[in-house]
């Protein structure tokens, strides 16, 4: 064909990125890798070696060693052995070993992109483009953090060894994402790549090597989901940050749950891309192709649902099928390619049939007509119409490049459907009207919503979900807190178990004999004091067994009514924070109000002493966080683009918290009030040795306008109501203060809905020390980051 042929047809010839560097490279290494532990090459225990394959035309690239039980226990000993020596160093010499890092990044930026183009099947002008490029500002960024680390976060240490597990879709970046910032905090890395993807692990593992990188401070260990649970099962590993699948994530909740590690999980998505009848339809195509057929759909954060305002679906549904009839897919290493191909014949199968199910479920599928390459593992890109809101292709992740179209009338309906997932990771808001977008924004249930624009990211910007998308964050300042804890914490003493044997507890209440004593606290539920679904209740003692009172023995129903009147309360935290402040300085004054009548009554279950400790303190614990209601504030980040990103500290929603029973009114003020402060709703059971607080609680709180239902409280044994609580899908989060065996069996059972967990970790706090019992660390607990991008310019 001629170039004037050319010119009328424009047809693209084709334009291969030559793998000639990145073949020389696997050809150096005999095409099979060992581990990399302890900062050399290490042959794995048994000997065993798994392939690895370039989907895009099933040709085998290389083998690589599988990790075991033994060689993780290896890897984790040598980032022990690492550890003391690396997080003492200077904060100087660690930034310029992530400095270097980011050097070597890019000075191999090429290679990089075409090993990862090479094992992943994604288009080399997104790995050249977008992955690279990505995981170089990580390790600058995180430099910047390593250099100032001291002076920002004075009261904080390391975790010490980290396990961290990650994904296919970016292999490279997914690992920046999770070394740059473990490494800046002074932490030791035991880092193992997806079993598809294993290559540009072990090239970085040879960068760090190029770098200087002490040995042991980053450790790689190859291998699949059983070298994953063994890293995540073995005893010296501090935490772990895994990202990849609910299901798994799941497993991982439970298989940490009795142990004291840290855990941060980036899990999956269903996001909703929301097109308003105002929108620049134009430019919302591109943001959709951007949003769901970049990296062939199998990104957490993909747009796969689109919901059109019903007035433009049909003009839109046009312009889209107008544009995926554009897109080209083919060879991944060709520049002109817009899709890959799909990781693995797995994956493959797994899109082929959740499609179907869609349609047997009577969505409409239409697909561009295009020729998919004979070798390899390809999809085309999909557009599934006239799904319903409950069907498959709705609800569950499909991770390929598959569309889902939904309509709705009205803003309103907009974030409803929006919000009717499980899931809570990101979401995309298209509108020329900045305050209608801003209002569907701040409703949205997700980690990250892009104003018209899509899957921008930035190390700067933490990026993590709500619900069971996950918790934690990655990027940012909030992000680095993953990977620190309080100095103090480590050294705390544990609490003493706990008596746990409620029945036993009746049985040597006093007999009916006992001169009855008309002090009888009710739950308090809905801003109401109510009577207990059971009909009992419980005895009440002082320090010398003398009968004070009592109170009201709360059940499972009980802890359903508190939890559906706190929900029914969301508006709190809708209020504005200077409300917030106001009520909670309102609290202090009533609260200051019946001083002497409350020490009286503490008095004779903690004594005198603390009594006057506690309520003294409690004021001034309430003051803190009056003061800080309207202070933690977020942030306003200026990515490398024409943006800005909101950091918004959102509640994470209605809370369940398990008070210290020892410390019965300061105690509890100390975990409430910083949820309460920052917008959340809670239910609460109260001290177990003296619940008759309450009565003086719910006084207060009748009196400071604080909303009924914003503050729930269910007397009775925690034995009794935790389960319920910790189990409870429409509870969002749950805080336990309690001994070893209370904080493993929570995170135990709150596994099902994933609801983020604040516990002591088995330690005593000390709740009169304002040093290490107030302040920032709960706050952080209290409120998941939200990161709103909008563009600006025209
Ligand atoms: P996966 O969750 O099984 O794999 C992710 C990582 O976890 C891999 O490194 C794997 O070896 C490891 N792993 C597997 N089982 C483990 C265990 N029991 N303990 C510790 N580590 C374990 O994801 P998979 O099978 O590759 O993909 C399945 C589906 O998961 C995808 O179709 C997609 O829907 C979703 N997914 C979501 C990702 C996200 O970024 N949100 C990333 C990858 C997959």
């Amino acid at each position: 064909m001629s170039i004037a042929e050319k010119f009328v047809s424009m047809e693209y010839g084709p334009a291969p990125e030559d793998p000639k560097e990145a073949i020389s490279w696997l050809e150096r290494h005999h095409r099979r890798f060992e581990l990399f532990i302890g900062g050399g090459w290490k042959a794995s225990e048994r000997g065993e070696y798994f392939d690895t394959f370039d989907p895009s035309n099933g040709e085998k690239l290389a083998s690589v060693a599988q990790g075991s039980v033994a060689d993780i226990d290896v890897a984790v000993k040598s980032a022990r052995a690492a550890s003391e020596k690396w997080r003492v160093l200077t904060p100087h010499a660690r930034a310029r070993h992530l400095y270097a890092l980011a050097r070597l990044v890019q000075k191999h930026s090429r290679l990089l992109a075409v090993l990862e183009t090479m094992d992943n099947g994604k288009p080399i002008r997104e790995s050249r483009d977008i992955d690279i490029p990505l995981v170089a500002r990580h390790f600058y960024y995180h430099a910047g953090w390593a250099q100032i680390l001291s002076q920002e976060f004075p009261d904080h240490e390391p975790c010490g060894v980290v396990g961290q597990i990650i994904p296919w879709n970016f292999p490279l970046l997914m690992l920046a994402w999770k070394i740059a910032p473990a490494l800046a905090t002074g932490n030791t890395v035991v880092l193992k790549p997806a079993e598809f993807t294993p290559l540009t692990a072990l090239l970085f593992a040879e960068l760090c090597q190029e770098a200087g990188l002490p040995g042991g401070v980053v450790n790689i260990v190859t291998g699949d989901g059983s070298t994953g649970e063994a890293l995540v099962k073995h005893p010296e590993v501090d935490k772990i940050a895994f990202t990849g699948s609910t299901e798994v994530g799941r497993a991982i909740r439970g298989a940490t749950a009795a142990s004291r590690k840290r855990l941060s999980l980036e899990l999956g998505g269903k996001s909703p891309f929301i097109i308003f009848e105002d929108a620049d339809l134009d430019s919302a195509v591109e943001g959709l192709v951007d949003g769901i057929w970049f990296n062939q759909g199998q990104v957490c954060c993909a747009g796969s649902r689109l919901l059109m305002q019903e007035s433009i679906a049909e003009a839109l549904i046009a312009k889209i099928r107008d544009r995926m009839s554009n897109l080209r897919i083919g060879a991944p290493l060709d520049k002109a390619i817009d899709i890959g191909a799909i990781v693995a014949g797995v994956q493959l199968d797994r899109i082929q049939r959740l499609v179907e199910q869609g349609v047997a479920e009577g969505a409409s599928c239409w697909q561009p007509a295009v020729t998919l390459p004979s070798r390899g593992f390809y999809f085309p890109p999909t557009l599934l119409s006239n799904v319903h809101p409950a069907s498959i292709v709705a609800q569950q992740e499909i991770f390929g490049p598959v569309l889902a179209a939904m309509t709705f009338r009205t803003p309103r309906e907009a974030v409803e459907l929006a919000n009717n997932t499980v899931y809570g990771l990101a979401s995309c808001v298209w509108s020329e009207n900045i305050n209608v977008a801003l209002h569907v924004a701040a409703q949205l249930k997700a980690g990250v919503v892009w104003v018209n624009c899509t899957n921008l990211f930035d190390a700067a910007c933490g990026f993590g979900g709500y619900r069971e998308s996950g918790y934690g964050r990655e990027g940012g300042r909030e992000g680095l807190l993953e990977y620190l804890q309080p100095k103090w914490l480590k050294q705390a003493p544990p609490l003493p178990i706990a008596k746990t044997d409620a029945v036993e507890e009746l049985e040597h209440a006093p007999d009916a004999s006992t001169p009855s004593i008309d002090h009888t606290v009710k739950l308090y539920i809905g801003g109401k004091q109510a009577r207990p679904d059971s009909g009992y209740s419980f005895p009440v003692c002082a320090a010398d067994g003398q009968l004070l009172g009592d109170a009201a023995l709360g059940n499972r129903k009980d802890i359903r009514n508190a939890v559906e009147a706190a929900r029914k309360a969301e508006g709190w935290g809708k209020t504005t924070a200077h409300n917030r402040a106001q009520v909670l300085y309102y609290c202090a004054e009533n609260l200051s109000l019946r001083r002497s009548e409350i020490i009286q009554r503490l008095a004779a279950v903690v004594g005198e002493k603390q009594a006057t400790k506690e309520v003294n303190l409690s004021l001034e614990r309430i003051f803190s966080y009056a003061a800080w209601a309207d202070k933690f504030d977020g942030a306003v980040h200026n990515p490398p683009f024409r943006n800005i990103a909101i950091a918004m500290h959102e509640p994470i929603g209605t809370v369940g918290v398990i008070c210290p029973s020892d410390v019965p009114l300061l105690g509890f003020l100390s975990l409430v009030m910083p949820l309460l402060s920052v917008g959340n709703t809670v239910v609460a059971i109260p001290s177990e040795k003296y619940p008759l607080i309450t009565g003086d609680l719910y006084q207060i709180f009748d009196t400071s306008d604080l909303p009924g239902g914003a503050i729930n409280i269910v007397t009775g044994y925690v034995s009794q109501l935790l389960k319920t609580l910790a189990e409870h899908d429409d509870i969002d989060g749950i805080w336990v203060y309690g001994d070893d065996a209370t904080v493993a069996s929570t995170k135990a059972m709150s596994i099902g809905n994933l609801k983020q967990v604040w516990t002591n970790e088995g330690k005593a706090i000390d709740w009169f020390n304002p040093q290490v019992a107030e302040g920032r660390w709960f706050l952080e607990h209290a409120t998941q980051v939200k990161n709103i991008w909008v563009p600006y310019g025209e």
